[in-house]
């Protein structure tokens, strides 16, 4: 068949750009995520949409959602460049899910399942490659040397949003908005159920399994 078109789900930290990272290499398809690109266009200037802020980055370091306007051309731009994708981070409200029913069907839905005490721990701990965005974390997943990434030997940075006071709005933000898209998949039958607490490497062989069985 074509390249799968895959679309992962979860809470902020349940897991979705270290599996997807894993996803775009062993399909090859294309790593669609609106949290990277946001990142890269965090200044971009959005004032003449009057919404509450001037930039991506003022929303974003609030632990809010930047508004689907924004999002919502960046996804389908992303997407009509792309033959077989992962999208990462998209949909996170019904109108965005409504937004990606028009443009693509999807042939797997995964949704990593978290709990939230595990996600603050995560999060609080995540390092990023400042240069190529890899993910680290202080505890589970360290690169060979404190600071520096093992794939590109970047600086490895916090983000701006993973303080805690942040994140605990993030993960409000998430239960309002995004877990009536998660019911609207379960309730359509395309919801992939997939642990996302044990290992990197375990969760990775569930999400292989996964997607081999729906495609
Ligand atoms: P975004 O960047 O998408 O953040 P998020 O959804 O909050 O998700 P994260 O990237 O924090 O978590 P993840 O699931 O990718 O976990 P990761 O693999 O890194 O969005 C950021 C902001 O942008 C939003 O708040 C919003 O403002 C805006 N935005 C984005 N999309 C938008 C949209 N569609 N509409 C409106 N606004 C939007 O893992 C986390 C950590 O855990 C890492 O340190 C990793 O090493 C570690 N880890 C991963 N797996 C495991 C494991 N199995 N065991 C132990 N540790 C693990
Ligand atoms: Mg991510
Ligand atoms: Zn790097």
């Amino acid at each position: 068949m074509a390249e799968p078109r895959i679309l992962i789900l979860g809470a902020p930290g349940a897991g979705k750009g270290t599996q997807s990272a894993n996803i775009a290499e062993a399909y090859d398809v294309e790593h669609v995520t609106t949290g990277d690109a946001l990142r890269a266009n965090s200044e971009m200037d959005i004032s003449h949409l009057d919404v509450a802020h001037d930039t991506p980055r003022e929303f974003m370091d609030r632990g809010e959602l930047v508004p689907d306007e924004v999002v919502n051309e960046i996804v389908a731009q992303a997407l009509e460049a792309a033959d077989g994708f992962v999208l990462d981070g998209y949909p996170r409200n019904m109108d965005q899910a409504a937004e990606l029913s028009e443009m693509t069907d999807l042939d797997v839905v995964l949704y990593l399942d978290v709990t939230e005490s595990e996600l603050v721990d995560r999060l609080t701990g995540r390092r990023v490659c400042s240069e190529c965005g890899a993910n680290y974390h202080v505890e589970f997943d360290q690169p060979d040397e404190p600071g520096v990434c093992d794939e590109c030997g970047g600086e490895l940075i916090q983000r701006d949003d993973d303080t805690e006071e942040t994140v605990r709005e993030r993960l409000r933000v998430y239960r309002e908005n995004t877990e009536p898209v998660i019911d609207y998949y379960d309730e359509r039958g395309q919801l992939e159920r997939v642990d996302g607490e044990g290992t990197p490497d375990e969760v990775w062989s569930d999400v292989q399994a996964t997607i081999d069985a729906a495609t």
